[in-house]
């Protein structure tokens, strides 16, 4: 299938590993050149190296209120146009609500959905020339709360919440903006959660995956691959009726509608 990518321009944020990396390696594969961003310049400058298409490094902090707007300055002085924004960048932490410190919750909020927020304000008049795209890289934790997950599920539901308002003032100025919510993706984060699983229970790290990943209702955990590809169809002309559309790929985690 031809996506109709190439030689578009991508801005991808937490880059440097996990899911985003990922993503970045799918779009260029299908030809987009990219700006990658995470605070972890080195990090972001191997997946430059690896990268066969023109690649914009740019490492900074996205907690900050100007890094944003820095981003797509360095975006349109590199490339002179911007076509998709991926917010992927998070961090959130788990544990007891009744221990989790006001800094916990207000460092979720401010990289995962006011970084979201700033850079999709910011970018949104060049996505408006280029009839481009947004894609939100969420959580199922958006949709189902748990008791662990508190910073992170709250976070979530604020993104899918903005993705829904901004996909309908996208149907105005011809932008897209869609959201995936990955379910047991098998990245660093979820390689420490797995480590104190078995810890917890007293097992083996070769056997905790498959029981925790039953624990959750599941057959598996989830590639990051599995993300990216849903992303670059998303960012496809291809999918271009889809609109304020929330993806679950959890491999069946969520079964609520
Ligand atoms: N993995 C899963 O199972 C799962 C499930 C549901 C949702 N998600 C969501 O998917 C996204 C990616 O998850 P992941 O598992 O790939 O996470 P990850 O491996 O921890 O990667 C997080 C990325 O965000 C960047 N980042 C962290 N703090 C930052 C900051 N202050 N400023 C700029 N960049 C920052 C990190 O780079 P630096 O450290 O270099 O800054 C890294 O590139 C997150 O939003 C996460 O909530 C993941």
């Amino acid at each position: 299938m031809n996506l109709q990518l190439n030689d578009k321009v991508a801005i991808v944020t937490g880059a440097s590993r996990g899911i985003g990396r990922s993503i970045a390696k799918i779009l260029a594969a299908e030809g987009m050149r990219l700006v990658v961003v995470s605070r972890s310049q080195q990090q972001l400058e191997e997946v430059r190296e690896s990268s066969r298409v023109e690649t914009l490094v740019v490492a900074t902090d996205l907690r900050d209120p100007d890094a944003p707007a820095t981003v797509v300055a360095a975006a349109i002085a590199r490339f002179g146009q911007i076509d998709l924004l991926v917010n992927n960048a998070g961090a959130t932490k788990r544990g007891d609500f009744l221990t989790l410190p006001d800094a916990d919750w207000m460092d979720g909020f401010a990289l995962k959905f006011f970084g979201a927020m700033r850079l999709s304000r910011v970018v949104w008049p060049f996505l408006k020339k280029s009839q481009g795209s947004i894609v939100n890289i969420v959580g199922i934790g958006g949709r189902t709360g748990s008791e662990e997950f508190t910073i992170g599920g709250s976070v979530n539901s604020a993104l899918l919440n903005l993705t829904k308002s901004l996909a309908d003032r996208g149907v105005r100025d011809g932008i897209r903006v869609n959201a995936i919510n990955p379910g047991s993706i098998l990245t660093e984060r979820l390689q420490t959660r797995i480590e104190s699983y078995a810890s917890q229970h007293g097992i083996d790290e070769s056997t905790a995956p498959a029981l925790m990943a039953q624990s959750f209702g599941v057959s598996r955990f989830g590639d990051p691959e599995e993300i990216a590809q849903m992303v670059a169809f998303l960012a496809s002309p291809i999918a271009g009726f889809c609109q304020g559309s929330i993806i679950d790929i959890d491999g069946g985690q969520t079964r609520t509608l």
